[in-house]
């Protein structure tokens, strides 16, 4: 593992002003609970709950007929679509696929996919991806498509481009990896392994899961073939997306009915209708950011993550200090809280400590932290972590504050760290 240094931050967090606000948005942070499992699941705003309600209440019929509710409802639908398309810098709203989950997004496309590509053809996966970006391609070889294991660095755990470059030939067609780990916090380039996978003839599939509540997305300028995330740790209902280019949602075998037009291109690996009431109240998730742009008086949503960035690096930072004091302490993940190179989720393991241990006495003082791993069971089968049940793994969010940070090291202390 690599030992820089822990960067400097701010001295000030630029939400610090807004953070009354913020707070306010999150009708559950007004609880005993210091909330630190938000890479498991975010709070929900208080605008999204409150559209799926009225969506319920007042346009729950099917969508387009004729009569001015069913008008209204379509209206409702397509504008959540629209805000998905929005967060992500899409160039068009058909490449919007809405599902219940991530992991199901995944397993359609890769029917889909299973079906387009031959026998011989090589797909590449990585060992610190949680399994939905895994599972549903190494299925892929009852079809004969073989899938090769891009594997972590176990000594700086980073994904290393050399490795990838070993790994592809002709026959790749697909890399599937992931922007942020969810035990490592690590960000990867994803800019930079598009164009390497690129220039070899093959595309991307980006597990952005945990990389999206923290950071903005830009499929446009990254230039992703695929990109995937969950809305319910976005601060928004219990569904996910995935981004697929126009043209390669075209190109795909449709996985719905005969008769649905080719031009509906979502709705290829769509099946089925979208559940209306939470994508409609994704206009609420949007609709936040934009209040947040208006408060910090930034251009753009990019402003608006740059200031989460900022925020949550100096809560990384009071942990990660704290951490560093403790010998029985390894982090698990890189050791400084340069927004740069992670996002506020932070593993460790403790020299003698089952990771059991620590969350269940955490959660005596209030305090929600979480163990385990987190489904990218590989990862830690892989840093020999298996044996410890897995890692105790501390993941925030922008509403959170440094009181609460001081709160969990108060705990830690308490616990005997
Ligand atoms: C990085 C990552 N990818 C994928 C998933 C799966 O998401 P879903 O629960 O929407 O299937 C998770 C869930 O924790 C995750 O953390």
């Amino acid at each position: 593992m690599t030992t820089l240094p822990i960067s400097t931050s701010p001295a000030v967090s630029p939400l610090e002003a807004h953070l009354d606000f913020i707070r306010a948005q999150f009708p559950a942070l007004d609880s005993p609970w210091a909330f630190f499992d938000n890479a498991g699941g975010s709070q929900v705003l208080r605008g999204v709950a409150e559209r799926v309600s009225d969506y319920l209440l007042s346009t729950s019929v099917q969508l387009g007929a004729s009569y001015a509710v069913s008008q209204e409802a379509s209206a409702r639908v397509a504008a959540g679509v629209a805000a998905a398309a929005h967060y992500i810098h899409a160039a068009d709203s058909r490449e919007i696929i809405l599902g219940g989950s991530s992991t199901q997004l995944v397993a359609n496309l890769a029917s889909s996919m299973g079906e387009f590509l031959k026998a011989g053809d090589e797909i590449i996966v990585t060992d610190t991806d949680h399994e939905a970006n895994v599972g549903a391609w190494t299925r892929l070889e009852s079809r004969g498509i073989r899938t090769l294991i891009w594997k972590v660095n176990t000594q700086t755990l980073h994904l290393d481009l050399d490795t990838l470059g070993t790994l592809m030939t002709p026959q790749t067609r697909l890399v599937c990896f992931t922007h942020v780990s969810n035990v490592l916090g690590t960000i990867n380039p994803v800019p930079e392994i598009t164009r390497f996978v690129h220039e070899r003839g093959a595309k991307v599939f980006v597990d952005g899961v945990a990389y999206a509540p923290h950071r903005m997305v830009d499929v446009q300028a990254w230039d992703v073939d695929f990109y995937l995330f969950s809305w319910y740790k976005v601060y928004g209902p219990h569904i996910s997306l995935l981004f697929g280019k126009l043209g390669h949602l075209l190109e795909l075998p449709s996985i719905n009915h005969f008769f649905i037009s080719p031009e509906a291109a979502a709705y290829r690996l769509q099946p089925g209708n979208l559940n209306y009431e939470l994508t409609y109240s994704l206009t609420g998730v949007t609709e936040y950011m934009s209040a947040l742009q208006s408060r910090l008086g930034v251009d753009d949503l990019g402003g608006v993550f740059d200031a989460f960035a900022a925020h949550e690096a100096l809560l990384a930072k009071r942990l990660l200090e704290y951490l560093a004091t403790k010998p029985s302490v390894r982090v698990i993940g890189h050791p400084s809280a340069d927004s740069s190179v992670r996002v506020d989720t932070i593993s460790f393991v403790v020299d003698g400590v089952a990771s059991s241990d620590l969350p269940k006495f955490l959660d005596g003082q209030h305090v929600a932290v979480r163990y385990g791993h987190f489904y990218a069971y590989r990862l830690i089968e892989a840093l020999g972590l298996d044996q410890t049940e897995g890692v105790v793994r501390v993941s925030m969010a922008h509403y959170n504050t440094l009181a609460e940070v001081d709160r969990l090291i108060a705990g830690l202390e308490a616990f005997g760290l």
